[in-house]
């Protein structure tokens, strides 16, 4: 746990880095972001003071965090080798992510983990709703005004992205109390050479 690699996909200002600091500070820590002054405060703040905690710019098109990106879905790679991660994390970020994005960080993902790796992420996750809708109405107890301020997807079609990709999900549940929609989801990958 003292060495492991964690990959933190909208990594925003550290607070997953933060937290891991006082816990786990020995870790090798990468935090990727598609808002580039984010990844400059990172950088300055964490990154220079602890040299196992990297952060890198990904100049992904996100119309709410990076609407001039340059990176369409398609072309996504992390910089990230194979099977090299034991944990991803992903908090607020399918959340406020097109469907096309959404697969291609899943695959990435797939790529990325070591064999029985796992994945947390945050999403909008429900039954019986169309496979994805934006800034749904009365969804939320809070206007949404900016594009992609809350992005639901249907559990049937999130569910399918991650098996497609060898992602078995582990658990699902509300978050509850401050953010009573989001739910938490935990995917672990799959050990083929276990056939599991
Ligand atoms: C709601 S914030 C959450 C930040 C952080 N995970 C946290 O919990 O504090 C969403 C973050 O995802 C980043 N983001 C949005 N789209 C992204 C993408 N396609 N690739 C990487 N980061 C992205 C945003 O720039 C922003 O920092």
């Amino acid at each position: 746990m003292q060495d492991a690699r964690i990959v933190d996909i909208g990594s925003g200002l550290g607070r997953l880095a933060t937290g891991l600091l006082a816990e786990l500070p020995d870790v090798h820590y990468l935090g990727i972001d598609a808002n580039e002054q984010f990844v400059h405060w990172c950088r300055e703040h964490i990154e220079k003071l602890h040299p196992n905690f990297r952060f890198v710019h990904l100049d992904v098109a996100n119309d709410l965090y990076n609407p001039g990106g340059t990176i369409a879905g398609g072309e996504l790679r992390l910089p990230v080798d194979d099977a090299s991660i034991d944990a991803a994390n992903l908090w607020g970020v399918f959340t406020n992510m097109v469907p096309e994005h959404v697969r291609a960080y899943v695959a990435e993902i797939a790529r990325i983990l070591r064999p029985q790796g796992r994945c947390f992420l945050t999403a909008f996750a429900e039954d019986d709703v169309p496979e994805v809708t934006f800034n749904p109405s009365d969804y939320v107890p809070y206007r949404c005004t900016l594009p992609l301020t809350v992005v639901r997807y249907s559990k049937q079609w999130l569910f399918s992205t991650f098996q497609q990709h060898g992602l078995q999900l582990e658990e699902f549940r509300y978050h509850g109390t401050m953010f009573p929609k989001q739910s938490e989801i935990y995917l672990i990958k799959a050990d083929t050479r276990l056939g599991q």
